[in-house]
């Protein structure tokens, strides 16, 4: 079979890009369903993109390089034709826009517009050989234990990264870009929580509360989560991209709160007061109680010196902890790092030492932080190579 565009990966780039590509356009994936992220993701319901998106809020190599195609389909544009699918959503938070009803809505607008473009989908189907051909590229598929040659003018890798194994993400689009002599990045799993080896934080396992965290990279300002292996929370998450093996991360217990000021002044008024009490009015009670088995915090305000309150001021706004990994793909919602992004077209996604040959998604060297980003940047990405073809 000979095709103008074949797309390998139909989940939220590969399907935006084959639905827009034109021309005839086959789209394979091993999975038995596409989109298995979309409909999984943000808790069923979809974070679809996020209204503040900008090149900010993405992690690469080169932080330029995501400008031209978030600029030139916006969150607007993706809105817009969510819209015009009648797909209700709302805000969350800061930004973060959600379906109304389910992620399913999503999957379902982006098959309707490949069925719409007469695009060919192949699902359960293996890629055992992709290589250059005279007239582009040749791949040979299997499917039901069938082999099937195809022939394509261009072919767009859109098989995301390596997250959720068990979701049945591979490897494949970095194979494939070495394949054709692009360098791949450092690859780590990202948004994923921290987990510590001596499970010190079990005891108080479902406790949340407001944070300032941050790892080597900008502070996010969200919900901890404590849990029985780590550390978890949107805030968390967030600093996990920005992580490296070994390093500290830095936390500010509700960082809102000028306990250096309250403690100070509570010490006036209410000294006979225990300082676990009063703590435990801006905290959660469990969460002081194990900060007190820590820091030792015993003892009543009255009491407590200026040193000490400067202490305990440090202790809560600059809590420094080394977690001993993450819980790795099993969990994380993204890979961080990519294929090379110098060798790609910013504005086509197009590799720039094989014509017609494109890779999207989060295949590339492009990580945006928890919120939407990422999917905002499948659908740039997809169109940018849209357009292109
Ligand atoms: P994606 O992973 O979506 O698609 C790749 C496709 O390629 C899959 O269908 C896969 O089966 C296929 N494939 C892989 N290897 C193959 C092979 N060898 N042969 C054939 N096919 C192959 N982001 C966001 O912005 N908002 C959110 O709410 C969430 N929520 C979320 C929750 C969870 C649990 C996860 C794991 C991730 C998220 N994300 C997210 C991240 C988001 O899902 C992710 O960034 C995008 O799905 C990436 O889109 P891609 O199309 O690049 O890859």
């Amino acid at each position: 079979m000979n095709y103008d565009t074949l797309v390998i990966g139909a989940g939220a780039a590969g399907m935006m890009c084959a639905a827009h590509a034109g021309g005839r356009v086959l789209i394979v994936d091993h999975a038995r369903a596409p989109g298995e992220k979309i409909r999984i993701s943000g808790g069923g319901r979809c974070n679809f993109t996020n209204m503040y998106c900008d090149a900010e809020a993405f992690i690469s190599e080169n932080p330029h390089f995501a400008k031209s195609a978030l600029a030139r389909y916006t969150q607007w544009d993706f809105i817009a034709l969510v819209d015009q699918h009648g797909i209700a959503w709302h805000e969350k938070t800061l930004g973060q826009l959600f379906c109304d009803t389910s992620a399913k809505d999503i999957t379902a607008m982006l098959r309707t517009l490949m069925q719409d473009a007469g695009v060919d989908l192949h699902l359960q189907t293996e890629i055992s050989h992709f290589a250059r051909s005279p007239d582009g590229f040749k791949a040979t598929l299997i499917r039901d234990g069938h082999t099937q040659h195809v022939t394509a003018k261009r072919a767009v890798i859109a098989t995301g990264g390596k997250s959720i194994p068990k979701m049945g993400a591979t490897g494949f689009a970095y194979d494939i870009a070495r394949q054709f002599g692009h360098r791949v990045t450092e690859l780590e799993a990202a948004l994923v929580p921290f987990t510590f080896p001596d499970r010190r934080f079990a005891a108080i396992s479902g406790v949340a509360c407001p944070a300032r965290i941050s790892a080597n990279g900008p502070a996010f300002d969200e919900a901890l989560l404590f849990t029985h292996r780590g550390l978890s929370g949107p805030a968390v998450l967030q600093a996990s991209s920005y992580w490296n093996a070994g390093e500290a991360i830095t936390i500010t217990l509700n960082p809102d709160t000028d306990f250096a000021t309250l403690l100070r002044e509570k010490r006036q008024s209410d000294g006979k007061k225990a300082l676990t009490t009063e703590l435990a009015r801006h905290l959660p009670a469990r969460l002081v109680d194990h900060l007190s088995t820590e820091f030792d915090l015993s003892g009543r305000l009255g009491d407590i010196s200026d040193t000490r309150i400067s202490e305990i001021t440090q202790m809560l706004s600059a809590w420094r902890l080394t977690p001993g990994g993450t819980e790795g793909y099993r969990t994380a919602e993204v890979t961080r790092g990519g294929i090379d992004t110098a060798t790609l077209d910013s504005k086509t996604m197009q590799s720039k030492t094989t014509p017609g040959l494109f890779f999207i998604g989060e295949a590339v060297d492009v990580t945006g932080w928890l919120g939407g980003y990422n999917f905002q940047w499948a659908w740039s990405s997809a169109m940018a190579a849209a357009r292109a073809l």
